[in-house]
């Protein structure tokens, strides 16, 4: 069979948009399956089916996305927590904890899903995983300042440490920051890493989302798989 990618993205995304309600703050993810979110709630809002909606985006490209679509967008400081929040991943395992930042918004996707009541994760099912690691690296986001010690810090941790780029210019966050990639062996115990990786000085967050998402909505070749968190 073939299996568009792209659709099932857009399905899995469409499917948390049933979550959203009326009045609700949420939080917009980044990404090519977050996007699919955000121009459905954009359609309800339009449509009238969703009001009184506002959002905080987790970056700027997801904010000119919702601007566009005349989404209303908020800050923390009139609304400080968020209903639900919608995001897409790069590894899920079964027990929700993700790799997320390929698409660079790591830190404000972190900081946007600890403020949400519900954080639920979209995406196709490719992104399923046993462990954490198995196939996508675990991003690093890192003052520049920092980014020797860093990097040396990462590879004693046994990290293959790639620095991304944007053509030939190291990427850029929107904190302006760079990202060291870590290629690093499927991770047995995930924790351990994330709290390995935050001791070093320089290192401003990282992708592992662990205990975080509340649901995870696959969506795969048979059909949507919704997972929960007990
Ligand atoms: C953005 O920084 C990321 O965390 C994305 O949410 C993640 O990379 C998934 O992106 P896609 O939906 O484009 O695969």
């Amino acid at each position: 069979m073939i299996v568009n990618i792209t659709e099932l993205k857009r399905q899995a995304a469409e499917k948390a948009v049933e979550l959203v309600q009326s009045g609700m703050v949420i939080g917009l993810g980044t990404g090519s399956t977050a996007v699919h979110a955000v121009r459905a709630i954009g359609r309800l809002l339009k449509s009238g089916e969703l009001q009184n909606i506002v959002a905080i985006p987790t970056s700027e490209v997801t904010a000119r996305e919702a601007e566009s679509l005349q989404i209303p967008l908020v800050t923390f400081d009139s609304h400080p927590e968020i209903d639900i929040t919608i995001d897409g991943a790069d590894e899920v395992a079964s027990n929700l904890d993700v790799i997320k930042g390929l698409g660079g918004a790591l830190l404000r996707e972190k900081i946007v899903a600890a403020a949400s009541k519900r954080f639920v994760i979209v995406a196709d099912h490719t992104k399923r995983v046993t462990q954490l690691a198995s196939k996508a690296p675990v991003p690093v986001e890192v003052i520049s300042f920092a980014e020797r010690p860093v990097a040396d810090y990462l590879a004693s941790l046994g990290a293959l440490v790639v620095k991304r780029l944007d053509g030939k210019r190291p990427f850029r966050t929107d904190e302006n920051n760079i990202i060291l990639d870590c290629h690093l062996p499927p991770l047995t115990n995930p924790q351990q890493m994330a709290e390995a990786i935050l001791k070093q000085p320089g290192v401003v967050e990282h992708g592992l989302f662990l205990n975080m998402a509340t649901d995870a909505i696959l969506a795969t070749p048979d059909g949507i798989e919704h997972l929960g968190r007990e």
